[in-house]
Order: structure tokens, then C-alpha cells, then sequence
């Protein structure tokens, strides 16, 4: 974390669509799933929020509480104390009924009955999606902070709350070398991410992973047997393979059970699942999450709507939400490259 300490003078990389709003009441809300330091975000959006006299009302459950009403009242004592906590205040929920046209319309018609003059989504793509749909089809000014610990986001170099996961993961790897070196042991160890490997490849990296399985990385069994072999014949005495868990949590039984098949060993497997989605907040998650919420309601006041606040190269800044939903963000090659060769 570096660079400008303004929250507003990156926000150029393209023009407003509306003219700066008087801004008197403010939502937010938590969507899909949730990840370390979007308390922090909660936080900073409230606290810049009220700083320039606009209220601010947090709406519990995500797009449940849109339909259902359920909104409080946040002030500068509920932000006490949440700073450092993972999870979510607000709650959060998956209302599939949201992808309907006339569900969205009882959403816009609860916003304009509370007084909202905007909302700030912090979510995934999933959650972008409803809110753009909510400003194309009601005109509800909207801004999403990028929040998931997956990292699949386009439009943006890190979520919130990946750092904190990678960290989590890494820490969990670290202990299991310890056990797997004592018996010489060979591990495989999944991690969360449904559509992409970001997870996976930086707790490799970093964690000195012999393979990293995830859909771009393209990896054989065949190519993990012949590594951890090379890792043995040069007197390694401990594997580690890392899986992402794809679409459906449990593959890394699938590759114990082929490996078993082809080499004939016994890999020990461990699923780390939620844990990566608890815990305490990262600096860098505490400090992105922060920017971010600042420089959300920023955006808002300068006219900014249908965008994401993003980093990227140590700035934050504004991308339309139609660069963002949908994109398929791909692990950098290099990066897939790199952990293998610092792997033999
Ligand atoms: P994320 O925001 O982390 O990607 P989800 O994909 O689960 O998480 O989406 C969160 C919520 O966003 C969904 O439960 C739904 O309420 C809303 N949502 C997702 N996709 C759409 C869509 N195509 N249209 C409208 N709302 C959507
Ligand atoms: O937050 C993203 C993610 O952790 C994915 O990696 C995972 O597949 C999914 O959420 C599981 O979430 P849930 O158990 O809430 O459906």
C-alpha cells in the first residue's frame, strides 16, 4: 500500500455519467459471499459518509433486505470494534429471486420508499450484476467495492479479502510441511476458488508447492508424479500439491486416488474450505477495504454510478461496471511459469 492518500485523485479513467449529486442518504450492502474486511469497508463508507452529513442505512442480508425492508439506522458508534473482524455486520445472503425483473422492481420501489439516493454493493460479480441491473432499470445510482476472497474479479488487482485468504492458506500450509517433512510425507491440500486458481497459485508460490492444480494452470498427474520425484531423487522429504477446489469441493480425493493408481503412494489429504473465508483482516485487506469505502462515497458525490472501485498499480480508481461483469480474469501466465520453475 502507497502512492496518493486522496481518495479522489485517481478517479480519471473515465468521465461521470451523472453530475455531482447532493447526496442526503446513503445504502449498503453485503452480497454473495463473504470475505475478510468488508467490516473495514462497512466502516469507511460510513465514516466519509458522515463526515459530509449524508445518512447512511445499512441493509442487512443483501438484496433479502432490499425486498424485505430490513434496514437500521448506522452511526458512528456502531462502527466501533469492527475494524479488525472478518465476516460481515451487515450479514449476508444469495436471493436467486433477484435475477427476476419484477422482484428488482419491489427492490427500487423499497430504495425510493426509504429515502435512498444511492447504493454501495460489496459483493462479486454475481452481486454487480443485480446492482447494474437496479441502476439500468430504475436509475439507482450504484458503486460496488470488489469484495471476495477469490480474486475473480476483472477491473481490479485484488479484492478484499484475498490477501487476508492467501495468508490463511499459507499459514495452514506451512504447518502441514512441518508434518509432512517429520514422516516424509506427500500432501495434497485444496483451497477455495470455484472459477479461478488466484488462491491456489500465490499459496503455491509461496508456499513452496511442488504442483498447483487449477483450470489454467494445466498440470497432469503424470507432470506432479515426475516432479515429486525429482523433488525425492534430490533428497526432498516432503510433497505438497495444491488443488483449487473447481466446482465442486473434494477433487483433492480424486487426485490422491489417481496418484495412488499411477505411483502407488498414499497422499495425505486436507481440505482447508471456510477457514480461508474467516479470520481477522489483513493489513493490506484493512487498508484496501478502507480506500475503497472512502473513495466510494467520493465517487458518488462527483456523479460516478454503474462503476467499481478498483487497484490497480497502487491506485485506486473507477471502472465502469460493464468492463467488470462477466470477465473472466485469468491467473498471469508468469505467474503459473514462475511457481514451477522455483519448484525444481
Ligand atoms: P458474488 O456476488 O460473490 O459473485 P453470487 O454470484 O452468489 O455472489 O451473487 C450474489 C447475489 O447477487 C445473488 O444471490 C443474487 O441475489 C444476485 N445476482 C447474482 N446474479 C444475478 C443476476 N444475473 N441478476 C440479478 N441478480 C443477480
Ligand atoms: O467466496 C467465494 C467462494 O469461497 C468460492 O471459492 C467457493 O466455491 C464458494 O465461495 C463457496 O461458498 P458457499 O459455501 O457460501 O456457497
Amino acid at each position: 500500500m502507497s502512492q496518493s492518500h486522496d481518495p479522489l485523485s485517481n478517479l480519471e479513467s473515465f468521465s461521470p455519467p451523472g453530475q455531482p449529486a447532493m447526496l442526503s442518504h446513503i445504502g449498503i450492502y453485503t452480497s454473495g459471499g463473504d470475505s475478510p474486511g468488508m467490516n473495514a469497508a462497512i466502516r469507511a463508507v460510513t465514516r466519509t459518509a458522515l463526515h459530509h452529513k449524508i445518512k447512511v442505512s445499512g441493509i442487512l442480508h443483501g438484496y433479502r433486505g432490499l425486498l424485505n425492508m430490513e434496514m437500521k439506522s448506522l452511526e458512528p458508534g456502531d462502527m466501533g470494534n469492527i475494524l479488525q473482524r472478518g465476516g460481515t455486520i451487515l450479514r449476508t445472503a444469495r436471493v436467486p429471486e433477484f435475477k427476476d425483473a419484477p422482484i428488482r422492481a419491489k427492490a427500487a420501489a423499497n430504495v425510493r420508499a426509504a429515502g435512498l439516493d444511492a447504493l454501495i454493493c460489496i459483493g462479486g460479480d454475481g452481486s454487480f450484476t443485480g446492482a447494474r441491473l437496479l441502476w439500468q432499470e430504475h436509475r439507482i445510482p450504484i458503486i460496488g467495492l470488489p469484495a471476495t476472497i477469490d480474486n475473480d474479479i476483472a477491473g481490479t488487482e485484488s479484492t478484499i479479502g484475498f490477501d487476508t485468504a492467501v495468508n490463511t492458506a499459507l499459514d495452514a500450509i506451512d504447518r502441514i510441511r512441518e508434518t509432512a517433512d517429520s514422516h516424509e510425507r506427500l500432501f495434497i491440500v485444496e483451497v477455495m476458488g470455484r472459477d479461478t486458481g488466484f488462491i491456489a497459485i500465490e499459496t503455491g508460490l509461496a508456499g513452496g508447492a511442488e504442483e498447483v492444480f487449477f483450470a489454467e494452470s494445466h498440470v497432469t498427474v503424470e507432470q506432479a508424479i515426475d516432479g515429486v520425484r525429482r523433488g525425492m531423487a534430490r533428497g526432498k522429504r516432503s510433497s505438497i500439491l495444491i488443488t483449487a477446489e473447481g466446482k465442486k469441493p473434494g477433487r483433492a480425493y480424486d487426485l490422491a486416488e489417481q496418484i495412488r493408481k499411477k505411483a502407488g503412494w498414499d497422499a495425505k489429504v486436507c481440505i482447508l474450505g471456510h477457514i480461508q473465508r474467516g479470520g481477522a483482516p489483513s493489513a493490506f485487506d484493512r487498508n484496501l477495504a478502507s480506500r475503497m469505502g472512502a473513495a466510494a462515497v467520493e465517487a458518488l458525490r462527483r456523479g460516478y454510478c454503474d462503476a467499481m472501485m478498483s487497484w490497480t498499480r497502487g491506485r485506486i480508481d473507477a471502472v465502469p461496471l460493464k468492463d467488470v461483469i462477466g470477465r473472466h480474469k485469468r491467473v498471469p501466465e508468469e505467474l503459473i511459469k514462475l511457481a514451477r520453475i522455483l519448484a525444481t
